[in-house]
């Protein structure tokens, strides 16, 4: 037992919910990952029964409604699991004295902007994915004291759904195809962030956080990179976002600024370097 654990990890099952249980693991933390049979976000009273019963001192949070183009349509269920159960997990946590870690993104951005958005920016989000995980990482800010809220972009893993893994398949199956080329973003690797969010913890830190991949790219530089480093022939070909509409709006730019992040644990690890490590890990697809 330390000032950190016993962890609750929220959402163990998915993309960034695996990596976080594998750095604790590593880091000798000790955990719990409660299924949402047992901690469904969208009820108060299992959010209740599961933090307040006091066996946690740190609460992660990595559930999520994901399908940002799903949300769209099913906006009563991306606002109830991104914005309003986070405000009653940070309630809860509140009047626990548990302290919770909240992931949030890029797209409370408004996507406009050229250079990469500091912690402070002000945000402005477009699509209801976006407005809701907005909503909820202002709720968690304000109903929590002990926060420690992170934003990240473009997660992949060896795991789960993902562009990468995306493209690992279809530049495998096919001879062609097209990929955008006028959204820039940056790739973070989930195996990473949960490291560093393991190390903000940690050290105790509180408030809000970028962290991403080092450095910046398109979707079709990492689709090529992704190509490139399986060995695949497929042909690449940049194409606008125009030619692939999509029911929610997508950020031209998304890059978060991450010094302060830096500042705190460290440069972090370029793209290119960290998709590598994550491409000799990737599993079936
Ligand atoms: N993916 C990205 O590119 C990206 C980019 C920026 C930020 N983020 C943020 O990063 C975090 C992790 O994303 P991810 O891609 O790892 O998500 P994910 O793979 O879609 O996993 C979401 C998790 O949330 C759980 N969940 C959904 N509804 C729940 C509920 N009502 N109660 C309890 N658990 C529930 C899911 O459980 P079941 O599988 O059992 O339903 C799953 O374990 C999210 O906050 C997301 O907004 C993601």
């Amino acid at each position: 037992m330390s000032e950190v654990d016993p962890v609750m990890v929220i959402g163990a099952s998915g993309m960034l919910g695996r990596a976080v249980c594998e750095a604790l693991t590593a880091a000798e933390l000790k955990f719990g990952r409660p299924g949402p049979e047992e901690l469904d976000l969208t009820s108060r009273g299992s959010i209740g029964g599961a933090v307040l019963s006091g066996y946690c001192r740190t609460v992660i949070n990595c559930a999520a409604y994901t399908d940002v183009d799903g949300a769209e349509t099913n906006v009563g269920a991306a606002k109830a699991v991104n914005a309003k159960g986070p405000m009653m997990l940070a309630e809860a946590c509140e009047s626990s004295g548990t302290r919770l870690v909240h992931v949030s993104t890029d797209y409370v951005f408004g996507g406009k902007a050229k250079r990469p958005y500091p912690v402070t920016g002000p945000v402005s989000p477009r699509g209801v994915y976006a407005t809701t995980k907005a909503v909820g990482e202002k709720a968690v800010r304000e109903a929590s004291k002990r926060n420690l809220i992170v934003r990240t972009s473009w997660l992949y893993a060896p795991w789960g759904n993902n562009f990468v893994r995306t493209m690992a398949a279809l530049t495998r199956d096919r001879d062609e195809l097209k990929v955008v080329h006028d959204q820039r973003g940056t790739p973070t690797s989930a195996q990473h962030l949960a490291n560093v969010m393991v190390m903000l913890l940690r050290g105790k830190a509180s408030g809000t956080f970028h962290v991403t991949d080092g450095g910046e790219c398109t979707w079709y530089e990492l689709a090529c990179a992704v190509r490139d480093g399986l060995g695949h022939e497929c042909a690449i070909k940049p194409c606008t976002t125009e030619e692939f509409p999509r029911p929610a709006p997508r950020p031209a730019y998304s890059v978060l600024d991450v010094s302060t992040t830096e500042d705190s644990v460290g440069k972090m690890p370029g793209w290119r370097s960290n998709l590598a490590g994550v491409l000799e890990r990737l599993e079936t697809y």
